[in-house]
């Protein structure tokens, strides 16, 4: 191909030479630069803490302009607010479990939108189901109880057929819920949020030349996912975080449309120990010392990182570990375009799915404090008493260019999936062999994982019981990734105090599968 065609076609196609800026940015997101500052949220502006009282909280939903790379200008949507004489961007909203949150949603936006409390069990008409998706210009009230655990939720678009789009475009942020248990450890290790408790977003992005996030609209890209090549945390790229020689707290969230992460600590190339605290809804019984964790799209994961053996200068890496993406049999089935044809090529980013990078840099500056002993207790798990419990048969699978929950595509109309209002039921999820990790996402309900069957190799290694179960399965999850050819079993009580039926989804949260159709209604009906 001619040099000037190939370009036009490169940009045309969005192929990421010319027109995602990663061709600039390349050496350095796989290397080592990091020197931008990681953003940390203050108490106001941009990713704020808004701690929620009793008054109602307005979130206008607008486009805006935000400099994201290098103080180059790009599209932005968020959720402003003023609270307590305050404006905040996308704020991270904490409250104590068991308050009142009133919440008006004000479209600000020329498309529909609606919000969804991702993880938090409210009523299916405060849950942001797509049929409750509101015009530009209309509002939308929510008032509920938060009756969850202590724990690092979020919120973020449900648009019908939009939420890919928007939540790419910033319509996302944390919802942080207190109880008895999260003070007692923040007292227990002197934590302080915003300073040595971090949240932590993890996005990947594109940006045209101009650092402009572009939004893929190729077919591929929508089958498989959006990919970017450029990773930010707290919507900085190359973040560097100056750490002193003590305990951190980082609770992290994984807020990418499609990319998975395997999460691991390195010093001089080694693997520095780590212990996990909590999972997407809450702490877990106790810390359990890992190296590694996997975080699928709109997964949590809280852990406690000790620098305290670490001396000034010293730097570590939060990396993302190569995995395997397991796409080698699908590949072969689609057209013999090859693994790194699908995965790299064809309008994706350079930065495959499963490739190694850097996320973050830690650089060990100023004094320590005496290292405190991480408390042997840090919650209860109560088991969900599964006996008489139905179970339940969920297959995912693909039909061309689709991804299929038991053989079906999104109907709004449709409800494939009644569970009984206070009963049990065990799922159990059963991704097909040839086929992508998809991260299975249940609104208005908790759930625990009973078992894995049928691992991959780099999952079954990181077993911690006979069931198969990973570290993050032994706590309370909203979303769980099943890898090909896996099957995951699932507990779910389906016990709610709420009038009626209620109507909810389940679904991928790899947004383009969800916009595309992997999600199906689930009604769970009055008691
Ligand atoms: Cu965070 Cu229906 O999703
Ligand atoms: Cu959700
Ligand atoms: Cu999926």
């Amino acid at each position: 191909m001619e040099r000037r065609t190939f370009l036009q076609y490169a940009a045309a196609s969005g192929l990421g030479i010319l027109s995602s800026g990663c061709f600039f940015k390349s050496a350095s997101s796989n290397g080592t630069a990091g020197n931008t500052p990681l953003f940390i949220p203050g108490n106001s502006g941009k990713l704020g803490v808004l701690d929620m009282s009793d008054a109602p909280i307005t979130l206008n939903t607008r486009a805006v302009t935000l400099p994201l790379i290098q103080g180059k200008p790009s599209p932005f949507l968020i959720y402003e607010t003023q609270y307590g004489g305050k404006t905040f961007q996308n704020p991270i909203i904490r409250v104590r479990r068991g308050a009142q949150l009133k919440a008006r949603l004000q479209n600000g936006l020329k498309e529909p939108t609606i919000i969804h409390w991702h993880g938090l069990h409210v009523p299916g008409v405060m849950d942001g189901h797509p049929r409750l998706t509101i015009a530009p210009g209309a509002y939308y009230d929510y008032e509920f109880t938060v009756a969850n655990r202590g724990g690092t939720y979020w919120y973020h678009t449900h648009a019908h057929n939009l939420t890919a789009k928007q939540a790419y475009f910033g319509l996302a942020s944390f919802f942080i819920v207190e109880d008895e248990d999260e003070l007692a450890l923040r007292a227990a290790m002197q934590l302080e949020f915003g300073v040595t408790d971090l949240p932590l977003v993890i996005q990947d992005k594109q940006f045209d030349a101009a650092g402009a996030l572009v939004y893929g609209s190729d077919p591929m890209q929508q089958m498989m996912g959006q990919l970017g090549d450029t990773i930010l945390v707290n919507l900085t790229p190359q973040p560097q975080l100056n750490v002193a020689p003590r305990l951190y707290r980082f609770r992290i969230l994984n807020g990418s449309n499609s990319r998975i992460y395997r999460l691991a600590f390195l010093r001089q190339n080694k693997m520095l120990p780590y212990a996990i605290i909590g999972t997407d809804a809450g702490l877990l019984d106790r810390p359990y010392s890992a190296q590694e964790v996997f975080l699928a799209p709109a997964e949590r994961v809280d852990i406690l990182f000790d620098a305290s053996g670490l001396a000034a200068g010293d730097e570590v890496s939060l990396k993302s570990l190569a995995f395997n993406a397991m796409d080698n049999e699908m590949m072969s089935g689609m057209g013999g375009m090859g693994r790194g044809g699908m995965m790299n090529g064809m309008g994706r980013s350079s930065l495959a799915l499963g490739a190694e990078f850097e996320i973050m840099k830690l650089v060990v500056a100023g004094k320590g404090a005496t290292a405190l002993p991480l408390p042997s207790r840090l919650s209860t798990i109560a088991r969900i008493d599964t006996r008489g419990a139905i179970v339940r048969q969920i297959d995912l699978s693909t039909e061309g260019m689709r991804w299929l929950i038991n053989g079906r595509s999104f109907n709004m109309d449709e409800y494939p999936i009644e569970s009984r209002g206070n009963t049990t039921e065990l799922w159990d999820i059963q991704n097909a062999q040839r086929s992508m990790p998809h991260p299975m996402h249940m609104h208005g309900f908790s759930f625990q994982v009973v078992s894995r069957r049928n691992s991959p190799e780099q999952i079954r290694k990181l077993a911690q019981d006979s069931d198969g179960r990973t570290i993050t399965d032994l706590g309370w999850k909203d979303t769980i990734l099943v890898w090909p050819g896996e099957t995951v079993r699932i507990a779910i009580d389906f016990t709610h105090a709420y009038k009626g039926d209620q109507t909810y989804v389940f679904h991928c949260h790899n947004l383009e599968h969800e916009d595309q159709g992997m999600m199906v209604n689930h009604r769970v009906t009055a008691a």
